[in-house]
C-alpha cells in the first residue's frame, strides 16, 4: 500500500518548501500536485483552448502525459518546471482547477501515481479527496503577508522581478477563488494536523511532523 502523508494548504504556506525536504528525509517521492494543474493550464495556454469548452478541455487532458521525477514536471516529455511559475498561469489555474471534470480525472492521475509508493503529496484536497486515507494528514497555514512575503522571494530568487503589492493582491484573489469554488474547495480535513509555519523554520516543521508519524 505505502505510507501516505498528504499536505494540504493555501498558497505560500510553505507546502513545497516542507514537502521536500521530508520527502529527501524520509526517502519518500514527493509529488506537488499544484504543479500538474499548473502544467495542464500551461497547455491549455500555449494550444490556446478557449477555458470555457469543456469537452476540448477534457480531451486535451485525456491526451497529456504529465510526469514528475527529480523535483522536475514534464508535460509530454518536455521539462516545464519554470514555465509552470509564469504570471498568466498563475492567473488562470484556479479557474482550469475549479472545473469538476478536469479535477476528477487529476485526481485519478494522482492516486495512479501513488499507487504502491510511500508518498507525499500537497496540493489543496489531498487529505480530503486524493488520499482520504492518508497515514498522516497535515494542513499548514501562515498569514496572508507571510505567505506573499514568501512567494515574492521564491520569484525574485530565480532573477524574476516581482512586486510583492503585486503578489499580495494575486494570493487574496486566489486564497478566495480556491476556497470558495464548489468543487473540493480548500478544506481542513476533519482528521488533519493543523501546522501555522509563520515564525518556525522548515527544520522545525519537518521534525515536527515526523515526531507526528510515531503516532500514526
Ligand atoms: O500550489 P499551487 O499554487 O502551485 O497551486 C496552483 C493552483 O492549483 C491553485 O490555484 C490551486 C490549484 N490546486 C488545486 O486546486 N488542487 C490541488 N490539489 C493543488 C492545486
Amino acid at each position: 500500500m505505502g505510507y501516505k502523508i498528504a499536505i494540504d494548504g493555501p498558497a505560500g504556506a510553505g507546502k513545497s518548501t516542507v514537502a521536500k525536504s521530508l520527502a529527501e528525509k524520509l526517502k519518500f517521492v514527493y509529488i506537488d500536485s499544484g504543479a500538474m494543474y499548473r502544467a495542464f493550464t500551461l497547455k491549455i495556454i500555449k494550444k490556446k483552448i478557449n477555458v470555457e469548452d469543456k469537452n476540448a478541455l477534457i480531451n486535451v487532458l485525456m491526451t497529456t502525459n504529465i510526469s514528475i521525477a527529480d523535483d522536475r514536471i514534464y508535460l509530454d516529455n518536455v521539462d516545464v518546471t519554470d514555465e509552470i511559475r509564469a504570471r498568466d498561469v498563475d492567473k488562470l489555474v484556479p479557474i482550469i482547477s475549479s472545473i469538476p471534470e478536469i479535477r476528477e480525472i487529476m485526481v485519478n492521475i494522482q492516486k495512479n501515481i501513488a499507487k504502491h509508493k510511500d508518498i507525499i503529496m500537497d496540493g489543496r484536497d489531498i487529505g480530503t479527496v486524493v488520499f482520504p486515507d492518508a497515514n498522516l494528514k497535515i494542513f499548514l497555514t501562515a498569514s496572508i503577508e507571510e505567505r506573499a512575503k514568501r512567494r515574492t522571494k521564491e520569484i525574485r530568487d530565480k532573477g524574476v522581478c516581482a512586486n510583492y503589492e503585486d503578489i499580495l493582491l494575486d494570493m487574496k484573489k486566489r486564497d478566495e477563488m480556491d476556497s470558495n469554488r464548489p468543487v473540493s474547495p480548500l478544506q481542513i480535513a476533519n482528521d488533519a494536523i493543523v501546522i501555522d509555519t509563520t515564525n518556525k523554520t522548515v527544520e522545525e516543521i519537518v521534525n515536527e511532523i515526523i515526531y507526528l508519524m510515531g503516532d500514526h
